[in-house]
């Protein structure tokens, strides 16, 4: 059972070189990452860390905290003293499709104020992109043509936010400074200054109804996969341009290829797709209204997060609530 976060830190909280006395480790399943700059820079938090590298796990038993990202599913039953898995994404989708997860450990996940800052900028980069209708002056040299087109007026563009959480709420404040009209929609009820909100499935029809640009920053949950589909499509006003910078498995393709292609999209900005790295063969790359990006809209820093990954590991072990714990019944 946790302890209230007003518990008396222990000696080693104060003090992390005593930590060396416990028998303790953390254990990095990260196997399509490069382990060596995370365990220097956790190392760099204190020299004394146990910090091992999956699959090279020594005793399981000592293995109290997991950091994840995209690990092998049936994993993390195996290590009967875990008491917390962190991810090293703001997303913990990767983490929760595991069939085998184990019972009762809380699950933690980022967050980064230079990541925050860093998604704000590709969103506004993305929407700038397309009311300065450089998506179009790239069509245009691909043909050689010289044509003049005036920029949309941010006061005349209405941007809707899906997800007002950490990362829709800096995006979209940012948008509203610099005169974009911005409203939000979130599954319960928040107040932004400067933005029109919506909450809940039974708003989203009217929110969409306003939205000529569409941003995604929601969770991958079950109510959200799949989220951005032809039905979605239909509701935004004609024109209407998206941004997806959350998840692949939040966009039915197929449903946007065809709301393109029927013109009733006017384009689309992409950072996530349901297969990484996308295969060759994929119709995105070759459509004109798809701007791409390999998932890079906000890498996470091993060097900015490892002092709350490793303020983390500290708290479990001392029986306090890991920080940033998401809920598992909803998904986030
Ligand atoms: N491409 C990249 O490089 C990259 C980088 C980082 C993160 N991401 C993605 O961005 C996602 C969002 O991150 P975050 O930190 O902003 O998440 P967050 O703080 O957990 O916020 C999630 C927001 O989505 C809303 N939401 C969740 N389920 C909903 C539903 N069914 N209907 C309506 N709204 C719903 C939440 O509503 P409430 O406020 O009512 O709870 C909240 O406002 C991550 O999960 C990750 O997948 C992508």
């Amino acid at each position: 059972m946790l302890k209230e976060n007003k518990a008396v830190p222990p000696h080693w909280l104060l003090n992390p070189a005593a930590q060396k006395e416990i028998n303790m480790a953390m254990l990095f399943m990260a196997p399509k990452l490069k382990s060596d700059s995370w365990v220097k820079h956790l190392r760099a938090q204190d020299s004394g860390l146990d910090v091992r590298v999956w699959p090279e796990t020594g005793q399981a038993d000592d293995i109290e905290f997991i950091l994840c990202w995209k690990h092998p599913l049936g994993e993390l039953k195996k290590f009967q003293n875990l008491k917390c898995i962190a991810s090293l994404g703001f997303g913990v989708d990767h983490i929760l499709r595991d069939p085998d997860l184990p019972q009762g450990v809380p699950i933690a996940r980022l967050v980064d104020e230079s990541m925050i800052q860093t998604m704000s900028e590709y969103i506004l980069t993305a929407v700038l992109y397309h009311t300065r209708q450089f998506d179009l002056f790239q069509q245009d040299k691909s043909r050689k043509k010289w044509q003049a087109r005036r920029p949309l007026h941010p006061k005349n563009v209405r941007v809707g936010i899906m997800g007002l959480g950490h990362l829709g709420v800096d995006a979209a404040q940012k948008l509203h400074w610099m005169g974009f009209q911005v409203s939000g929609w979130s599954r319960t009820v928040k107040h932004v200054e400067g933005l029109t909100t919506w909450a809940g499935a039974n708003a989203l029809q009217e929110f969409l109804a306003q939205a000529d640009v569409l941003v995604c920053l929601l969770p991958l949950t079950r109510a959200t996969q799949g989220i951005l589909d032809s039905r979605t499509f239909a509701r935004l006003p004609a024109g209407a341009y998206l941004i997806n910078a959350a998840r692949g498995e939040h966009l039915v393709e197929e449903d946007l290829l065809a709301a393109l292609d029927s013109g009733h999209l006017s384009g689309a900005c992409l950072d996530v797709f349901r297969q990484e790295p996308l295969p060759e063969s994929h119709p995105f790359w070759t459509h004109p209204a798809i701007t791409m990006t390999p998932h890079i809209a906000s890498l996470t820093d091993p060097k900015a997060v490892a002092p709350q990954l490793v303020e983390n590991y500290r708290r479990v072990h001392s029986g306090l609530a890991p920080l940033h714990v998401i809920d598992i019944e909803k998904g986030y």
